[in-house]
């Protein structure tokens, strides 16, 4: 590894990752996406009818989905890269190369998005009467460049789940027309389309009254947009599903909750359907009785739809596991070719920062430490989410004699480490010697005993020592 290890203790640096993420995509989803077709078919009918308040609502939408999206949506947006390049460099850098035509495009396009969104705003109220029509024109031309952005992007998402046949012939084409990628399109698209209906609905709700004639017609209009995209949703939904590798798929219980939930995770299905089918018959509410319906029931939509898309990111990057890109480079940043040289050689011995090279009876523990550092904590922290303290003391109800939770041992986490990809398939195999290995099991063995990381010393070792020459062979210099 050319760059240190960053780690973040308690909240565990897939948490960051995925905080920013699924509010990205949110707003990206609901207010981009799908939110600028609804304000423009929002718009092109209050402009059929004439009707000036009509398209005050319209602009107000629109305004609330503007202010969000380019604000928190460009920042977070930004704070993927941020974030995903400090906790996996290897898995965006390997990303970069494959796809840095697709991301340029997304780069022109996404400028493209930002001009025409300030001009449809700010033409607003400008562009009336017979420029109406060209507003609307303008509106379509902007809708269409926030899909292209998401289309390209989730090409590099199917990717990473299954890159098909790029792994033979290694060419853009394949990499972005890989077996995931019109499923997933096919899945979002429409998902973008019903989330824009229920944010829209919060808008509405907000700026009018209850009973308000205008509030009746709107609700009506937007619930029946929500349904029509729920259908397609539905669909695309189950082709992306049955598209999922099926050794990915066997990932799916622990995706869904965690490990010591899985027993639950046929519920969890259930519960999505229960999900789905609230939405559904809230907005059904909306379009049958406009009047009647309850303020409580549309603002549902937005909260489950929300809900259902976190867990839905989540386990699209859970499934994937032990991959960061599949069959490619494993989520702990360790390319899958380089495995045979670490394996041989050590971790220790290829690592640009590290406090320790060679292992000895003396340095074992801060050894450890630094090995569970490089080869653990993409996934793992300490102490807090998917913490191996309280993994390690006996989480899933191992008990001695007495009932008390009993600590694993030395050898069997050692022999545990060793075939843990077996065992548990989102693990990737162990990338040390035998002999980190041992000293990894040593470190955690001694985490039962004490309470800090280790004397005071960080999980973060950036202590830089000069690296032996190693000619064209390490692996690192190929990232
Ligand atoms: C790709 C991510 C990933 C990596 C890398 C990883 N783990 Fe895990 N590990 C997990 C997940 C996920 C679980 C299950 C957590 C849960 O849901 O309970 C787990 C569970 C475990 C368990 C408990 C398993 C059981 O059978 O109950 C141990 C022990 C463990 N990991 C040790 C390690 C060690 C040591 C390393 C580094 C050499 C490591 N893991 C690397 C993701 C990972």
């Amino acid at each position: 590894m050319e760059l240190p290890v960053f780690h973040l203790d308690y909240l565990n640096n897939r948490t960051l990752i995925a905080l920013i993420a699924v509010l990205h995509v949110v707003i990206n989803h609901g207010m981009a996406v799908g939110g600028i077709p609804l304000v423009v078919w929002l718009e092109a009918h209050g402009a059929r009818r004439g009707d000036a308040e009509w398209d005050a609502l319209a602009l107000r939408i629109l305004t609330a989905f503007f202010v969000v999206t380019t604000t928190v949506g460009a920042l977070t947006g930004v704070g993927i890269w941020l974030s995903a390049s400090l906790v996996n460099p290897y898995a965006i850098g390997s990303l970069i190369r494959v796809f840095f035509w697709t991301w340029f495009t997304e780069w022109l396009v996404f400028v493209t998005e930002v001009v025409l969104i300030l001009a449809y705003y700010k033409t607003w109220a400008r562009w009336t009467g017979p420029r109406k029509s060209s507003h609307v024109k303008l509106g379509r031309a902007l809708a269409l460049a926030s899909w292209v952005t998401m289309a390209l992007i989730v090409s590099i998402l199917g990717f990473m789940m299954d890159p098909g046949s790029w792994s033979s012939d290694r060419t853009l084409f394949s990499g972005m027309f890989n077996p995931m990628y019109l499923p997933q399109l096919a899945f979002r698209t429409p998902l973008a389309m019903v989330m824009a209906g229920a944010f829209a609905m919060m808008v509405l709700i907000v700026s009018t009254g209850r009973g308000e004639p205008l509030r009746v017609e709107a609700t009506r209009k937007i619930a029946r947009w929500t349904l029509a995209w729920s259908l397609p949703c539905a669909l695309g939904g189950l082709w992306y599903a049955r598209s999922v590798p099926p050794a990915m798929r066997s990932n799916l219980p622990v995706a869904l909750l965690t490990q010591a939930l899985e027993r639950w995770s046929s519920h969890a299905t259930q519960a999505t359907i229960v999900v789905c089918a609230t939405i559904v018959l809230a907005m059904l509410w909306a379009a049958l009785r406009p009047a009647r319906v309850r303020s409580w029931a549309l603002v549902l939509p937005a909260i489950l739809s929300i809900a259902l898309l976190g867990m839905f990111e989540r386990v699209r990057e859970f499934v994937r596991k032990p991959y960061a890109i599949a069959g490619y480079l494993y989520s702990n940043g360790y390319r899958v070719e380089d495995y045979p040289l670490l394996q041989r050689d050590g971790l220790l011995a290829n690592a640009t920062y590290t406090p320790v090279r060679v292992i000895t009876a003396e340095n074992e523990l801060v050894a450890g430490r630094e090995v569970f550092n490089l080869a653990c904590t993409r996934c793992h922290t300490v102490d807090g989410i998917n913490g191996i303290r309280p993994i390690l003391q006996g989480m899933y109800g191992r008990t001695d004699a007495n009932g008390e939770a009993e600590p694993w041992q030395r050898d069997v986490i050692s022999a545990y480490v060793g075939s843990m990809h077996n065992v548990r398939p989102y693990m990737p195999p162990f990338p040390g010697s035998d002999r980190e290995r041992d000293a990894l099991a040593a470190w955690l063995v001694s985490l039962q005993t004490r309470r800090d990381v280790i004397d005071g010393a960080q999980v973060t070792g950036v202590v830089a020592l000069p690296r032996p020459d190693r000619g064209t062979s390490s692996p690192s210099s190929v990232h």
